[in-house]
């Protein structure tokens, strides 16, 4: 556990020299690895021996290198890929973490502290990192969405928005899943710009850019956020939520996927997430049911159901509260 932080760094460079991508072929020697990836040949083998060490690659003859399926999940392509994930965590994450004790101590985002403005304004300003994050976006997402479509029935819902939806990989999955249903991805304008819709879905999927500060796409009778809601503080939650909730149509569902933190000891990833919002974004946080039921409740929304997944994120579902 101490040196964990090791071994974000020996995964982030292994990502960063695509040295996956590299072995694709078969086995290659260290020195000829180092040739193609612009490294120094000794020093790329002691990486290599490390990780190794770890599972992630195999040395098959001495100085010689292969994949390992841990190693595989490097690989550009893998339908499973963590590649951008490593390159973000590594970076941005990695840099951020070492402020954690300041954080804890002021209660403040130290990624604000460190880059001098919000993790998305970053992203915004430096669009070659941008690619990166919605890239690790979309890596994380892979691992919750087969559990999602296996866990959640979308029946009864005809208009689907994914709010900050991201380059609309969910959306596109439970499109393919549910001919019945129309969906429309919404996020900021440089996120969505180079989304293009599969000609499978030609007339079912709009691509809408926007601010979910100002207003979402109006008239659906189901909003989904995925990590949108623990992203930020819980005046800038309701914010977002208001608006969906002036937007969506009679009788609709907001539909929050995240990772609802249980009560005691136990482990659950959403407890170290939790950290990680607290460190990246400003007043962002995973929430117990009960924050989530407050939340709602704040919103004019009511907590309906809560629909666990086999990963760790959960459905928060909710209907608006009307007066009558
Ligand atoms: C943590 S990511 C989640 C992406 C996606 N839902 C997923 O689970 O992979 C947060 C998303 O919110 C989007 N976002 C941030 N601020 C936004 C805003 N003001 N309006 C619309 N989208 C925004 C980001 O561009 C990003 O795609």
């Amino acid at each position: 556990m101490a040196s964990g932080a090791w071994i974000t760094q020996m995964l982030h460079v292994a990502a960063e020299l695509s040295l996956a991508d590299q072995l694709e072929g078969g086995d290659r020697s260290a020195e000829d690895l180092a040739a193609a990836c612009a490294a120094h040949p000794d020093t790329l083998f002691r990486l290599l021996r490390a990780l190794a060490s770890v599972g992630v690659f195999q040395e098959t003859a001495p100085r010689t290198f292969a994949l390992t399926p841990l190693a595989e999940l490097l690989h550009s392509d893998h339908p499973q890929s963590l590649r951008q994930f490593l390159r973000m965590l590594g970076e941005e994450h990695y840099l951020a973490w070492d402020g954690l004790l300041q954080s804890v101590r002021s209660g403040t985002p130290a990624f604000h502290e460190r880059y001098g403005c919000s993790v998305f304004e970053h992203y915004q300003q430096q669009p070659e990192r941008g690619e990166i994050f919605d890239g690790a976006m979309s890596d994380f997402s892979r691992q919750e969405i087969a559990g999602l479509l296996a866990a959640f029935s979308f029946e009864g819902i005809t208009h689907l928005v994914d709010v900050g939806g991201g380059r609309g990989e969910l959306l596109m999955r439970v499109l393919d899943r549910h001919p019945h249903l129309q969906g429309t991805v919404f996020d900021q304008p440089s996120v969505v710009a180079p989304v293009s819709v599969p000609t499978a879905l030609e007339g079912r999927l709009n691509v809408v850019a926007g601010d979910f500060f100002q207003a979402v796409p109006a008239g659906a009778d189901a909003y989904l956020l995925k990590h949108i809601i623990h992203d930020w503080d819980d005046d800038r939650c309701l914010r977002i939520l208001g608006h969906i909730r002036s937007a969506m149509a009679p009788g609709g569902r907001v539909l929050i996927l995240e990772q609802v933190i249980p009560p005691g000891n136990d482990p659950f990833p959403g407890k170290l997430l939790d950290l990680n919002m607290l460190v990246m974004t400003e007043g962002g946080r995973e929430r117990t049911p009960e924050e989530y039921a407050l939340l709602l409740e704040k919103a004019g929304l009511r907590l309906s159901a809560i629909t666990p997944t086999p990963s760790p994120i959960s459905v928060v579902e909710a209907v608006a509260i009307t007066s009558a």
